[in-house]
């Protein structure tokens, strides 16, 4: 299968996933390397023989077709579609790219993988084009109404409308599925908890945004890959699937389990200017993948974050090296006068 973006945090996960779990599988792995692309999160399958890397832009027309083109004897069977600008600060400080790659790069694949035959295509979607809940809401379900809040989520619900547009007009086998908040290995730092253990680790403020109540529902990435390889297997065609653990927890009691497994004093707090458009609470239902595909998410949060800081303190290089380059810019920039 053709799989997009896997050299960032979620994508490169699934891909270790899925090449542990199906042995006849084969991969190739379709990513610009952006800022967020890192080869290194795939140093250990690189040499693997079910697996090839090709860079090159999904929004990049001729690029894509000539791609297709090339395993047009030897069909993908499957493109699932990872590759975004997935930051919602830097969606804030511009938007260009997240339209460029969110949008017009979901359409390039969609109009290739469907021109080029590929049975089936998973559009990886999050739970945040639904927008945001009062604190007594319930979840979001599927039949939620799409309300984005942010440029970022924006162009996610406008990539999953493309996907629901090429089932309903032309009956091509599109698949969405929305998940909430990923943690795990690998997350590039500027996610709020590879941000905040990497900033403690050095003893540094961690920057909680307004009054830090906003709540995010949590699950870990293997939860996630687990869930894709089902719905690209035996999702019903043109459905969509919410994702989610059911663990809703507010920003500054995760920042306080943080500072309480690294051992650091809650002086290392810093509540610093919100973020425009700040959703308030996410919260997933994901009865419909439960009933209908038999999954449920398998770690609980207590040890899959243990296990996600023990990683991060024993990666310490893969980091340190991603904090110390061209990142340094962004953090000055955005956190400099917050
Ligand atoms: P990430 O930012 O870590 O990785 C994105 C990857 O896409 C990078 O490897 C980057 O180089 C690549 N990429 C960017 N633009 C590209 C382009 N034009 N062509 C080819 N490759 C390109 O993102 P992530 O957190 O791993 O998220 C992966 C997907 O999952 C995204 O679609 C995101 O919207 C979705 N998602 C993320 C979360 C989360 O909590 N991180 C939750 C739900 C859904
Ligand atoms: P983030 O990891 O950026 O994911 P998302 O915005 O896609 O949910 O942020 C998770 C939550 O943490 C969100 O409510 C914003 C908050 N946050 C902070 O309080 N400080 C920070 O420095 C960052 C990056 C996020």
């Amino acid at each position: 299968m053709l799989v997009t973006g896997c050299c960032g945090f979620i994508g490169s996960n699934f891909i270790r996933y899925i090449l542990n779990k199906h042995e006849d599988y084969r991969i190739v792995n379709l990513d610009k390397l952006t800022y967020a692309g890192n080869l290194e999160n795939l140093k250990d399958i690189e040499d693997d023989l079910r697996y090839e890397f090709v860079r090159g832009d999904i929004a990049d027309e001729a690029f894509v077709s000539e791609l297709f083109k090339k395993h047009a004897d030897d069909r993908f069977d499957a493109v699932v579609n990872f590759a975004a600008e997935s930051h919602v600060d830097r969606s804030i400080m511009g938007g260009d790219e997240f339209i460029r790659t969110n949008i017009e790069g979901t359409h390039v694949l969609l109009k290739n993988a469907m021109h080029f035959e590929a049975p089936r295509f998973v559009q990886i979607s999050t739970d945040e084009v639904y927008g945001t809940l009062k604190p007594d809401e319930p979840a979001f379900t599927e039949e939620t109404p799409l309300a984005p809040n942010s440029i970022y989520s924006a162009s996610k619900a406008a990539a999953d409308m493309l996907a629901r547009a090429y089932f309903k007009t032309h009956g091509y086998c599109t698949l969405v599925t929305r998940c909430s908040n990923n943690y795990g290995p690998y997350q590039f730092p500027e996610k709020l908890i590879p941000l905040f253990v990497s900033n403690l680790l050095h003893d540094k403020e961690v920057p909680v945004y307004g009054d830090g109540m906003q709540i995010r529902d949590w699950i870990y990435v293997d939860d996630h890959s687990e869930a894709i390889d089902l719905v690209l297997r035996k999702g019903a065609p043109g459905e969509v699937y919410n994702i989610g653990a059911e663990n809703e927890i507010a920003n500054i009691q995760l920042t306080k389990m943080l500072l309480k497994q690294l051992g650091k004093p809650e002086s290392l707090i810093k509540y610093v200017k919100d973020r425009p458009g700040h959703d308030r609470r996410y919260a997933m239902n994901s009865g419909k993948i439960q009933r209908e595909l038999g999954w449920k998410a398998q770690v609980d949060f207590e040890s899959g974050l243990e296990r996600t800081i023990k990683w991060y303190i024993e990666n310490r290089e893969w980091w340190e090296r991603i904090k110390t380059g061209e990142y340094l810019k962004y953090y000055e920039k955005w956190y400099g006068n917050r």
